[in-house]
């Protein structure tokens, strides 16, 4: 059946107002994709397992986003938004050991270190009320600040604000979504905004980067990584520019993402009691069985697994046709925006038993293959710091089971509001009752 077309102005109101809207509608037609036309934009969601194997399989057929990527706007060529191929590999390549198990060890003392002071400040009161979004944007800088810099994310905060985040990332989807837009030069309102925070931004990054260069003092984090990688057979080292790229991907690609997963994990926890004390039991024996290492228990991987399956925080994953290609039955000419509709897939009945139910369990067997399961995305480009955000986000939700009883504020729970990340609409708060 060829999936069905809607209307162009249908279109751009429905995913300006709202791309969970657009997720929900495009999932709702029943088809393995379906497609918008928003002004000159073909975009196509792919909606179900099967077909997103596809686009996965094939990266030279399905890249990412082109040249014209409104995220190299705020990213440059880093990871995520770098539209060479070749480019992208060799650099991937050369980033790979910054996540890999060696630096992960030394990341988990930082770590620690934030969870220690989160949890001690929310440990003060018997009752303590989090604004949870808010406390895991806050807790997810700090972290990803220590890491990067070894600097606190107050120094970080000051600059990094959540207003200015979503300045750049509201900027970013309406080009994204809108079918025109002025070139930035252009010096509207919005421009004039969106410029200034990102030379707000650049120039902190750029003097961090000038000081370690000149003092040369280690400091055995993610930016003397990002300083010391060769790429490439020349092993050239990375430019003050490449460098600026890759840090501001890694605090674009780990901040909300994981502030995201952890608000939605916290209120199912809070939804679910029993599931929250076996989590909590599970945890305390995981910690009393090792020394050192992750301090949570298998079953707390399932509970986060569960919770990004039905609130994936990257609801979709953008790829672009390079040439003429198939998607199952359906033509998707070169140049077509295709969005693997991640919101959909996890929910799909076909695949998950009860798929709106909240049930760590099912993990417990492993994770599924062939595309069904895609939080972290798959293939070439899946995420290359998922071992960074479950090893942190297992930490912190570990030691919150250990110290609090985890409770709604009130009955009203969060309503997802996608952006590029799934976030709760302003001001869901739950409750920290000490142990
Ligand atoms: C819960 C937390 C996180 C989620 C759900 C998440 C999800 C994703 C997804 C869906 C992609 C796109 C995959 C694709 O295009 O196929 C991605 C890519 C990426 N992520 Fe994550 N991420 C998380 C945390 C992190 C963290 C903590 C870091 C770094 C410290 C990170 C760094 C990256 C980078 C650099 C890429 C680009 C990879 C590439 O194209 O080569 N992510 N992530």
């Amino acid at each position: 059946m060829p999936p069905a077309r809607v209307p162009v102005l249908g279109d751009l109101l429905r995913l300006r107002s709202n791309l969970l809207n657009a997720i929900q509608h495009a999932a709702a037609s029943g088809g393995e994709v379906s497609r918008f036309t928003v002004g000159p934009k073909n975009l196509i969601f792919v909606n179900r397992s099967a077909a997103a194997d596809v686009v996965l399989s094939d990266i030279h057929t399905f890249g990412k986003p082109g040249a014209e990527n409104p995220l190299r706007l705020v990213l440059g060529d880093g990871l995520i938004s770098n539209p060479n191929h070749d480019v992208w590999l060799q650099r991937r390549r050369s980033l790979q050991p910054m996540y890999g198990r060696a630096s992960l060890a030394s990341m988990h003392q930082r770590m620690a270190g934030v969870i220690g002071e989160h949890v001690g400040r929310w440990q003060q009161n018997d009752r303590t009320d989090l604004v949870v979004y808010e406390d895991m944007m806050a807790f997810a800088l700090d972290s990803v600040s220590r890491c990067m810099f070894s600097r606190s994310g107050d120094t970080v905060a000051a600059v990094f604000t959540p207003a200015r985040v979503s300045l750049l990332l509201d900027f970013v989807q309406r080009r994204l979504r809108g079918p025109f837009s002025l070139p930035v030069g252009v010096p509207t309102r919005r421009n004039r905004d969106f410029a200034s925070t990102l030379s707000a931004l650049d120039e902190l990054v750029y003097r961090f980067i000038a000081e370690r260069r000149e003092t040369g003092a280690p400091h055995d984090d993610l930016l003397d990584m990002l300083l010391e990688v060769r790429v490439g057979e020349a092993a050239d080292r990375l430019t003050d520019l490449e460098v600026r790229d890759e840090v501001l991907t890694t605090f674009a690609a780990a901040y909300e993402t994981t502030a995201s997963a952890l608000t939605w994990t916290l209120y199912l926890l809070a939804c679910y009691p029993d599931i929250q004390q076996r989590a909590r039991e599970q945890a305390r024996t995981a910690a009393g069985a090792r020394d050192r290492g992750p301090l949570y228990g298998a079953y707390l991987e399932c509970v986060m697994y569960e919770s990004m399956r039905l609130f994936p925080p990257s609801p979709t994953i953008p790829r672009q046709t390079k040439k003429d290609a198939l998607i199952g039955s359906a033509e998707a000419p070169a140049g077509s925006l295709v969005m693997l509709n991640v919101a959909a897939i996890h929910r799909d009945p076909a695949v998950w038993a009860l798929p709106d139910a909240f049930i760590p369990e099912r993990f417990l067997d492993g994770v599924p293959g062939k595309a069904k399961f895609l939080p972290f995305g798959a293939g070439a480009h899946m995420c290359i710091g998922k071992g960074f955000a479950l090893m942190e986000m297992g930490m912190l939700l570990a030691e919150m089971l250990d110290k609090f009883e985890i409770s709604l504020r009130d009955a009203t729970g969060p309503d997802p509001r996608a952006l590029i990340t799934l976030r709760p609409r302003d001001g869901f708060e739950l409750t920290l009752t000490r142990i």
